[in-house]
């Protein structure tokens, strides 16, 4: 039952990423051969080698290539185009190449005063300028608020860097390539060309959730312009596969904040500005704020991210709820799946999104006020769905509601000790395998046999992401 589940989300998966590059279906193989030398060959510096003969000789520095390109993305090192590899070099990303162990340009170049200045010289017919403006100042601010750097706005004579939306062979040797793929790039300080950032004129640009919010990428692109390189912190600004960010909740990651603090020292605010973290799988500290089962595979939530383990691969996935669900806010509190209206419902303060796969559902989000809680309850720790009813954790309590008669059950909420007795009097997560619930509280998870009523084990939280 549950492979049988498991397609439709892995096969959307593949669709939604077949939509946006199309592969053509004669050879696939000899297609992928291609897709993986391409990308080398502009993000790796793989030589590039002219005809089919030379190409076949350079196996090897190919298959070198490729472990680096694995190492930066922390894929499973093989050297082979397997498909995880694959996938990440069909993702849209910025075009400067992912060169070197650091985050900053090798050699260093950074500007010499902190006074800078910029232009627009050439806008995108798909935006009004005032919104271009907008978002280029937006993402200014975004280095100005933790560096001693300054940016004002020129709108004639020679800028420190000039901003340029432009297409195709735009006369620096990095043409762009029409819509997805490669979306901006911008060039290390220095004179002329030094600074300046381009984005591609044939991308769709946006102020929504939809492809491509024009400012995680000119926030990203000014990175560059400033003397930072692609970090390999998937969580950072400056990872360089697009990433959607609304504008008025971002905060700049702390791998970002490290980064340009490096080149010109710390803010002069008197508080210094700290940003958030990406989570990392094994660290022993590691907590859940949600976890739900979804067509067979597992969904971690963690603030902006969620891991995703699939029970048939060893990998699991770290990735962004935004690039799923590009309108969910961060911070999932709460999550559970409903097997038999194939929905997942996902928690935040009052609110509840209902998913199917990535659709989320109209008319939400939702007041949870709805399933009849009072209105003392205004947040869930974590929820979980077995035989028609769903499970809900407040504090010490829990709460039964009955999805048939669409009411809570009479008699609770009851205590957790009363019923669950041994796993401690708060749950973060907690999700639904067989006839155990597994209930994740700090860094322990405790499994819960339903038929017996008892615990059957206690372990780290994050074996479950493959950790020791
Ligand atoms: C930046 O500051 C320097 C030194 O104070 C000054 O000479 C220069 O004119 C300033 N540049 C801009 C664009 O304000
Ligand atoms: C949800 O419902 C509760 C109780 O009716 C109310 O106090 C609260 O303001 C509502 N929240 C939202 C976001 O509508
Ligand atoms: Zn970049
Ligand atoms: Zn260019």
């Amino acid at each position: 039952m549950f492979s049988l589940k498991m397609l439709p989300l892995l096969l959307l998966f593949c669709m939604q990423l077949s939509r946006a590059f199309p592969v053509p279906s004669e050879s696939t193989e000899e297609k992928n051969i291609e897709v993986v030398q391409n990308y080398l060959e502009k993000f790796y510096q793989l030589p590039r080698n002219r005809y089919q003969s030379e190409r076949k000789k350079s196996t090897s520095a190919i298959v070198e290539k490729l472990k680096e390109m694995q190492q930066f993305f922390g894929l499973k090192v093989t050297g082979k185009p397997d498909k995880e590899t694959l996938e990440m070099m069909e993702k849209p990303r910025c075009g400067v190449p992912d060169g070197g162990d650091f985050m900053l340009t090798p050699g260093h170049p950074k500007w010499e005063q902190t006074n800078l200045t910029y232009r627009i010289t050439d806008y995108t017919s798909q935006l009004p300028k005032a919104d271009v403006e907008t978002l280029i100042e937006e993402a200014f601010k975004v280095w100005s608020r933790v560096s001693p750097l300054t940016f004002t706005k020129l709108t004639e004579g020679e800028a420190d860097i000039t901003i340029a939306f432009v297409q195709g062979d735009h006369g620096d040797n990095s043409p762009f390539d029409g819509p997805n793929g490669i979306l901006a790039h911008a060039f290390q300080p220095g004179p002329g060309i030094g600074g300046d950032a381009h984005f591609d004129a044939e991308e769709t640009w946006t102020t929504t959730s939809e492809n491509y919010h024009l400012f995680p990428v000119a926030a990203h692109e000014f990175g560059h312009s400033l003397g930072l390189s692609h970090s390999s912190d998937p969580g950072a600004l400056m990872y360089p596969t697009y990433a959607y960010s609304d504008p008025k909740t971002f905060l700049l990651p702390q791998d970002d904040i490290n980064g340009i603090q490096a080149l010109y020292g710390p803010s002069s605010n008197p508080v210094q500005p700290t940003g958030p973290t990406t989570p990392t799988a094994c660290d022993p500290r590691l907590t859940f704020d949600a976890i739900t089962t979804l067509r067979g595979e597992i969904l971690f939530f963690k603030d902006k991210f969620f891991w995703r383990k699939h029970p048939q691969l060893q990998n699991v996935e770290l990735n962004f709820i935004s690039l799923f669900w590009p309108s969910l806010p961060n911070g999932i509190q709460a999550a559970y799946e409903d097997f038999d209206k194939d929905l997942i419902f996902l928690f935040k303060g009052n609110q509840y999104w209902a998913l199917n796969g990535y659709n989320i559902q109209q008319g939400y989000p939702k007041n949870i006020s709805n399933y009849g809680f009072p209105s003392s309850v205004q947040a869930i720790d974590a929820a979980v769905f077995y035989r028609t009813k769903t499970y809900f954790f407040v504090n010490n309590q829990f709460w039964s509601y009955d999805n048939e008669k669409q009411s809570m059950e009479p008699g609770y909420p009851k205590s957790i000790e009363s019923t669950f007795a041994g796993i401690g009097n708060r749950v973060d997560a907690v999700f639904q395998k067989d006839h155990f619930f597994l209930f994740f509280s700090e860094t322990r998870y405790y499994k819960f046999d339903l038929n017996t009523q008892s615990i059957t084990q206690i372990d780290r939280s994050n074996k479950w992401l493959n950790c020791r």
